[in-house]
């Protein structure tokens, strides 16, 4: 078993940190937030991650896992992660900043042959500025991406389709692909800066997968085609997959934004330009637009003072993130054409946006709506039955735009339903 360190107590280092513990290792994780330190420390955790909670109090109490606010502390593990966030700077790159500092400070405590892994999502090539700042040549730096989706993180870790490992030693990149004993997943060792890369590349082509999908979804409504089935028969071919096609209202979450947009700037600074990804920003945004255009179309081009009822804003099913939701997006487009907008999601309760009113129960929320658009793909939303909440509205019309619900259903209840792409 190993000593393991986890700098930063966010998504990805809380997920990691309680997984390994799971794995048998013994973890300190790390936060400068001495508030979410107590929290996590009595065995709660300040998101929505399903079964998250359980597996951390589980490994509390088994002594596998602690929490702490003293970078200190870490003076003897074998192993550091860093899973600091890297948000965006203003002109859309990533921001470095949190990861050198604390590269700085561990710089003069880490452990002699110590291994520094870097699981944040960083620029390519900083691992260059990394290994400069800790100035140790003692300590081996393992670049290792993380591709845990918000909600199924738990899964992820344990059964991943690849382990990426780059560093300059293979023999430190094959310890640190090891704390993770799985047999199954295949180990994918090389240099640093190409484990940086695999992360970009991998999000910005599921990206550029959706923005194609959603692109695709426009077009089957204009010809009359059906994008469920459309998406059936070309991903049927094994060469495109069947995986991660679904249209939806647009990408959006902490990672996809922010991310296409650093590989697209990294490609131009390397004088590389991968105009791809600014048509898969573009796209998007095209995306968001023609979602608020076709209610406004459904509602006789005019959303003055109409009710819509808004189903979800998380930017995903099973996860209480926001962050860049299509679905707040779409919000604020329909408030500023005049809309009255009421949503109702399972896990957001709270917003700082004065444009949306968030309902307190299903029934708040459509009540007296002109329509009903769903836009996060709760499983919950499904078992929605269009004959009880008929007399609630002031129009039986529904607007699905992650394509969940079963259409005749609807229609069978009297209510006109639209859906994306079909
Ligand atoms: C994404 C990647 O999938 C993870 O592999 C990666 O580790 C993570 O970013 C990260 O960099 O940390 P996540 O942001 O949690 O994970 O969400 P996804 O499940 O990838 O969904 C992203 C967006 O695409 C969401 O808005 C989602 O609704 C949308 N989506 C996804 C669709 O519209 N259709 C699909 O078929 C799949």
């Amino acid at each position: 078993m190993a000593k393991i360190g986890v700098v930063g107590a966010g998504y990805v280092g809380l997920t990691s940190a309680v997984c390994f513990a799971e794995l048998g290792h013994d973890v300190i994780a790390l936060d400068v937030d001495a508030k979410k330190i107590t929290q996590l420390q009595n065995g709660s955790i300040p998101i929505y991650e399903p079964g998250l909670e359980d597996l951390l109090n589980k490994n509390i109490q088994n002594k596998k896992i602690y929490f702490e606010i003293e970078v200190s502390k870490l003076n003897d593990c074998d192993y550091v992660f860093l899973c600091v966030p890297t948000p965006q700077d203003t002109d859309g790159a990533a921001d470095l900043s949190y990861v050198l500092k604390a590269v700085r400070t561990l710089s003069k405590i880490l452990k002699k042959n110590s291994i520094l892994v870097t699981k944040s999502t960083v620029p390519v090539n900083s691992w260059k500025s990394i290994e400069l700042t800790l100035n140790r040549v003692d300590v081996d730096i393992v670049s290792n991406p993380e591709f845990l989706r918000e909600g199924s993180a738990i899964s992820d870790f344990f059964n991943p389709d690849r382990i990426v490992v780059g560093c300059k030693n293979i023999d430190s990149a094959i310890k640190v692909a090891k704390l993770y004993k799985n047999e199954l997943a295949e180990v994918i060792s090389t240099d640093n800066t190409s484990a940086e890369l695999i992360k970009y590349a991998s999000n910005s082509f599921l990206a550029l997968k959706l923005s194609f999908v959603n692109e695709l979804a426009a077009l089957c409504e204009n010809v009359q085609a059906n994008v469920i089935d459309v998406l059936k028969g070309f991903g049927k071919d094994q060469r495109i997959g069947e995986h991660f096609i679904s249209p939806g209202p647009g990408w959006g979450g902490s990672c996809f934004p922010k991310d296409v947009k650093a590989l697209n700037i990294i490609s131009e600074q390397n004088l590389s330009a991968m105009s791809l990804l600014s048509a898969t920003i573009e796209s998007n945004q095209k995306t968001l637009k023609r979602i608020v255009d076709k209610i406004e179309r459904i509602l006789d081009n005019n959303l003055v003072e109409k009710k819509i009822a808004l189903l979800g804003l998380a930017f995903k099913a099973n996860t209480d993130d926001v962050r860049e939701s299509p679905a707040i997006a779409i919000a604020e487009r329909l408030s500023d054409r005049g809309a009255k907008v009421c949503a109702f999601d399972p896990k957001v309760k709270t917003l700082v946006n004065e444009k949306i009113i968030i309902a307190k129960d299903l029934d708040e929320c459509i009540s007296d709506s002109e329509i009903i658009v769903l836009l996060t793909e709760w499983p919950e939303f499904k078992d929605i039955n269009p004959e009880t909440i008929s007399n609630k509205l002031k129009n039986k019309v529904i607007f699905d735009t992650r394509n969940i619900l079963i259409k005749d259903l609807w229609e069978k209840s009297g209510f006109l339903f639209f859906g994306n792409g079909r």
